[in-house]
């Protein structure tokens, strides 16, 4: 593992234990707030300024996404370029992982060619662990499997900070398909370790059994529930992810959990809905809800971008000075 030596940037002054990041789960509260503080420094500069900052300067990122992916991807590359790194991303498709190279090793030829960073997608939970095992390099994990997509649940976080200006005290229900959902466990590991209340809904078949266990409180009825939250996170149904019909149809998982209009009008005047995207117009919401005045669901991708620089920026703060002095 390299040391960090030299003078630190400010912002290493985080409480920021590991050199990865590859769940909420690990993080304590202090962590979080300290990454969201960072990421809204620098959604506030975006704001004012595309000027970008030396942070990163000499640092190379590498992005290896095994699954298909538009918001992450491009806002880590993004965010990367904005910090003044040099990126690259990797496609399994055309690699050599199609000779039988293995995963690990293909990793460890990226970092031959110098990555300090490895953001990783991957469809099998505990890659990014797996790969934080093997390399010298930090590792963020970008979403593995079912068991943590921990930016997304940083953004969110960040977006719900930003609009409700507090988390501590908010009724949060997260809604639809929360059996496959990574976005679902690190969603509550964040927000019950910064003190909201979170109401799991959807089918029983798709809200598994127990999870009171971490706090949450279980519901199958989102007319009962919906009055009750400040905001709604809607979740997308993971067909990929399901190996039998969990629901009768998609006619009947709408009539149930869509958000639609009529539904609006019963939850509180001022509620945030949120959707990690991509979405599925018709099936989770509507349009008109999607488009909607307590929509934020573009607000979370612009804020997806500040959380990916305060995690590239605060990682970069375990892994060394730049090779070519850079910061
Ligand atoms: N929310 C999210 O992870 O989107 P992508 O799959 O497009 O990255």
């Amino acid at each position: 593992m390299r040391r960090s030596i030299g003078s630190k940037p400010a912002h290493a002054e985080t409480p920021w234990r590991d050199k990865h990041l590859l769940g909420l789960e690990d993080l304590s509260r202090g962590e979080i707030e300290s990454i969201l503080d960072r990421a809204e420094h620098h959604a506030n500069r975006s704001a004012q300024s595309r000027e970008k900052s030396q942070a990163l300067k000499g640092r190379i990122v590498f992005n290896l996404f095994f699954e298909s992916s538009t918001r992450t991807r491009t806002s880590f590359s993004l965010a990367a370029k904005r910090l003044s790194a040099d990126t690259q991303d990797f496609s399994p498709s055309g690699s050599s992982l199609s000779k039988g190279e293995s995963f690990i090793d293909t990793a460890r030829n990226l970092e031959a060619m110098g990555a300090d960073i490895l953001v990783v997608r991957h469809p099998t939970p505990g890659t990014p662990k797996l790969l934080a095992e093997h390399v010298a390099s930090a590792v963020v994990n970008a979403g593995d499997g079912a068991h943590e997509h921990p930016t997304q649940a940083l953004l969110d976080l960040l977006t719900i900070r930003r609009a409700k200006k507090t988390i501590e005290g908010l009724t949060v229900g997260l809604l639809g398909d929360i059996a496959h959902s990574r976005v679902a466990r690190s969603n509550i590991w964040g927000l019950t370790k910064l003190g909201a209340k979170v109401i799991l809904c959807g089918p029983p078949t798709l809200v598994p059994r127990g999870w009171e266990r971490l706090g949450c409180e279980v519901a199958h009825h989102l007319d009962d529930v919906l009055p009750r939250c400040d905001v709604v996170n809607v979740l997308r149904i993971q067909f990929e992810r399901q190996h039998a019909g969990l629901f009768p149809s998609i006619g009947e998982y709408s009539h149930f959990y869509m958000m639609t209009q009529e539904r609006v009008k019963r939850a509180r005047p001022d509620f945030l809905l949120l959707a990690p995207g991509p979405i599925n117009r018709g099936v989770e919401l509507t349009p008109e809800v999607a488009d909607g005045r307590h929509s934020a669901i573009l607000d979370q991708v612009s804020n997806g971008l500040a959380v990916r620089m305060a995690v590239l920026e605060m990682l970069t703060s375990h892994t060394g000075p730049a090779r070519d002095g850079g910061e």
